[in-house]
């Protein structure tokens, strides 16, 4: 009997070696699951980077109407949704596309340009999924380490590209570390790159960055035809669960994205839901600021007590937390706490309600 090559703990099938050796997807842990490993109850979720605000009525109106033609396909390119989008940012329809969160617009980007052995550089630490992704293409992840500030470092990152090079992401902020970075600096990266490099500002999180910062899809788009500016409805919009995000750049971009998309990927509840979202921009900044002035609050708290703390941008802050972050993680777990943790590094926190902030705090004091 012929030997069995056993790339890994599957016996069905022979998947590609890649996928064999990737470790499974992990996501945050919930709440419930938390509860269950360590038989408490009340355990809060501040590990996803979620809005902790219920969807807004009018939004829930769109869905519960959308609701009712869910025996047909959606609009597989979710026009409406690119209309208004592209109305709003004041450029052309054929700049703007919508995917499945933006995790799906960034599958895409490796779909449409990543071949094996191709090179994708990123600052590391950063979004979990591009080493994913590159490794499920076969390509080459070239991670960057953080400057000190823990945001991208534009000079390392030059430094890193290749010709082998075919995409660069950059997220900001910064998803552990919550830092950004202006678009002065990103304008200083993209000038200093071959023209043939794609690279893909990451702006999960721009809702809640300080406008001082800039915006690349005003500030570069328009000079640059290799920045593709991916962003999302799952954050500052409370629509995580619905899976919806779009990016904005050049039309070949657009297009070359465009090809990959998954047939209906956003469904017509997803897409009823950011239409609805759209026209609520002052709610939304009503949310986005009550959030701000939490992070605010958690961030003297945590200062006062001792913490370094970085210039955080997002709805999350991190906790330097180094060697002793698998026991500061448990002990806020076990206590119902369930926040993200960077084995030997930090810890992420979501920012959440003021109660589970509290939470948060008071549990923390009485670890360290
Ligand atoms: C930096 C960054 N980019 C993209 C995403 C993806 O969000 P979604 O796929 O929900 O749009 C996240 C989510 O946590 C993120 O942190």
């Amino acid at each position: 009997m012929a030997t069995v090559d056993r790339v890994n703990d599957s016996t069905i099938g022979r998947p590609r070696r890649v996928v064999a050796d990737l470790p499974s997807y992990r996501p945050g842990k919930g709440a419930k699951q938390a509860e269950d490993e360590h038989g408490i109850t009340d355990a809060i979720k501040l590990a996803s980077n979620e809005n902790p605000a219920a969807p807004l009525d009018p939004i829930l109106d769109a869905i519960a109407a959308a609701a009712r033609g869910v025996n047909r396909y959606a609009d597989h390119r979710a026009t409406p949704v690119r209309e208004a989008l592209a109305a709003k940012l004041g450029v052309d329809v054929a700049q703007v596309t919508v995917g499945s969160g933006s995790s799906g617009i960034l599958q895409q980007l490796f779909f449409g340009f990543v071949d094996p052995g191709d090179e994708v550089v990123f600052p590391w630490r950063s979004f979990e999924v591009y080493p994913v992704f590159t490794q499920l293409m076969a390509g080459r992840a070239v991670q960057v380490p953080l400057a000190a500030d823990l945001g991208a470092d534009v000079g390392a990152l030059v430094a890193a590209v290749t010709d082998r090079t075919k995409l660069l992401f950059l997220a900001t902020p910064n998803n552990p570390t919550g830092v950004a970075s202006t678009t002065t600096e990103l304008r200083t990266l993209v000038e200093q790159l071959p023209g043939d490099v794609v690279v893909c500002i990451d702006e999960a999180y721009r809702e809640f960055l300080d406008p001082g910062f800039g915006d690349p899809v005003a500030e570069l788009v328009p000079d640059h035809p290799n920045v593709i500016v991916t962003r999302t409805f799952s954050k500052a919009h409370g629509l995580a669960g619905l899976r919806v995000g779009y990016a904005v750049g050049h039309p070949d971009v657009i297009a070359t994205v465009d090809k990959t998309l998954l047939p209906f990927a956003v469904n017509g509840l997803a897409q009823a839901a950011a239409l609805a979202a759209l026209e609520l921009d002052d709610v939304i900044a009503d949310g986005v600021a009550g959030i701000l002035a939490e992070r605010a609050r958690v961030e003297v708290e945590l200062a006062a007590s001792g913490w370094t703390l970085p210039n955080h941008q997002g709805n999350f802050v991190w906790l330097a937390t180094g060697e002793r972050t698998d026991d500061v993680a448990l002990g806020l777990e076990r206590r119902g706490v369930v926040i993200r943790p960077f084995s030997g590094e930090g810890i992420r926190v979501t920012i959440g309600t003021s109660a589970e902030n509290d939470r948060f705090l008071t549990t923390l004091a009485e670890l360290t």
